[in-house]
C-alpha cells in the first residue's frame, strides 16, 4: 500500500458499438509525496485520461485510485467533489477561466466551491488575500481586475495556476500546461511550475512534451496504447 496517491489495475474504456474501446489498459502507479513526476507519451495515448481518473475528474470502467488507505473510487460523487476541490488543482492546455470573472474572481472561486453563503462571508478576506498573493508571486499585481479577454496566453496561464493552487493542493496536475504557448512564454511558465516544487515542494503530474520538463522531471513515466511503457 503506498502512503500518498497511487491507481491500481485501471481501465478505462468507451462505448462504441459492440466492443468498448479500451483507453486505459491496466494502469498502476504511485505518486510520491514531493515529486515532479511528468507523464509522456503520443496523442491517443490515455495521458488526459489518465489524469482526469487520477484527479477524481473522470471515473474508471475498473480499478481504483488510492489517497493514503483511502479508496477514493468507491466514494460518493458528492464527497469524491469535495476532495477534488481541497486535495487536487488542475491545469488545462486551454487555461478554462471563466470570461466574466476578473483574474482574482477567477482564482476565487475554487476556495467559494462549496461553502455556504455564512461561511463565504466569514472567509471571503483571508481568501482574497491569499488570491492577490498568488497573483503578486507570479507577477499578475497589477492585472488583478483584468478579463480573461485582456490578458496575454502566458498570463492566462498564470491566473489557472494560481486558481489550482488557491486551496493548497496535495497533488497539482497539469495538462500540457504550455502546448498553446509560444516557446518563449511556455519557457516562462515551465520555470514557473518548476520553482512550485523545488520552492514550494508541490507535489505535481504534469503531462507534457516539453524536453526541459522531461530533463527537470523527478521521474518521466511514458504511456503507449493505454499502458505505461517500461523504461
Ligand atoms: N469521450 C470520449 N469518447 C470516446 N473516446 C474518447 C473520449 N475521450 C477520449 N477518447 C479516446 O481515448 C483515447 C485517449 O485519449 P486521451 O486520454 O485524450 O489521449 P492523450 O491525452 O494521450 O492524447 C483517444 O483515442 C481518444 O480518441
Ligand atoms: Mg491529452
Amino acid at each position: 500500500m503506498s502512503d500518498f496517491l497511487s491507481v491500481r489495475d485501471l481501465v478505462r474504456e468507451y462505448p462504441q458499438g459492440e466492443t468498448p474501446l479500451p483507453v486505459l489498459r491496466g494502469i498502476n502507479l504511485d505518486v510520491r509525496e514531493g515529486e515532479f513526476l511528468v507523464i509522456v507519451g503520443s496523442s491517443g495515448a490515455g495521458k488526459s485520461t489518465l489524469l482526469h481518473i487520477m484527479g477524481l475528474l473522470d471515473t474508471p470502467t475498473s480499478g481504483a485510485v488510492l489517497f493514503g488507505d483511502r479508496n477514493l473510487t468507491t466514494l460518493s460523487e458528492r464527497e469524491q467533489s469535495r476532495l477534488r476541490n481541497t486535495l487536487f488543482g488542475f491545469v488545462f492546455q486551454f487555461f478554462h477561466l471563466l470570461p466574466d470573472f476578473t483574474a482574482l474572481e477567477n482564482v476565487l472561486v475554487p476556495a467559494m466551491v462549496g461553502v455556504g453563503p455564512l461561511a463565504w462571508a466569514r472567509r471571503r478576506k483571508d481568501a482574497a488575500e491569499r488570491a492577490r498573493s498568488l497573483l503578486s508571486q507570479v507577477g499578475l499585481s497589477a492585472r488583478l481586475t483584468h478579463r480573461p479577454g485582456q490578458l496575454s496566453g502566458g498570463e492566462r496561464q498564470r491566473v489557472a495556476i494560481c486558481r489550482a493552487l488557491i486551496n493548497t493542493p496535495r497533488v497539482l496536475f497539469l495538462d500540457e500546461p504550455t502546448g498553446n504557448l509560444d516557446s518563449r512564454t511556455g519557457q516562462e511558465i515551465q520555470e514557473l511550475i518548476e520553482g512550485l516544487n523545488r520552492r514550494d515542494r508541490q507535489t505535481i503530474v504534469m503531462v507534457t512534451h516539453s524536453d526541459t520538463a522531461v530533463k527537470r522531471a523527478s521521474r518521466v513515466v511514458r504511456i503507449h496504447d493505454g499502458q505505461i511503457l517500461k523504461a
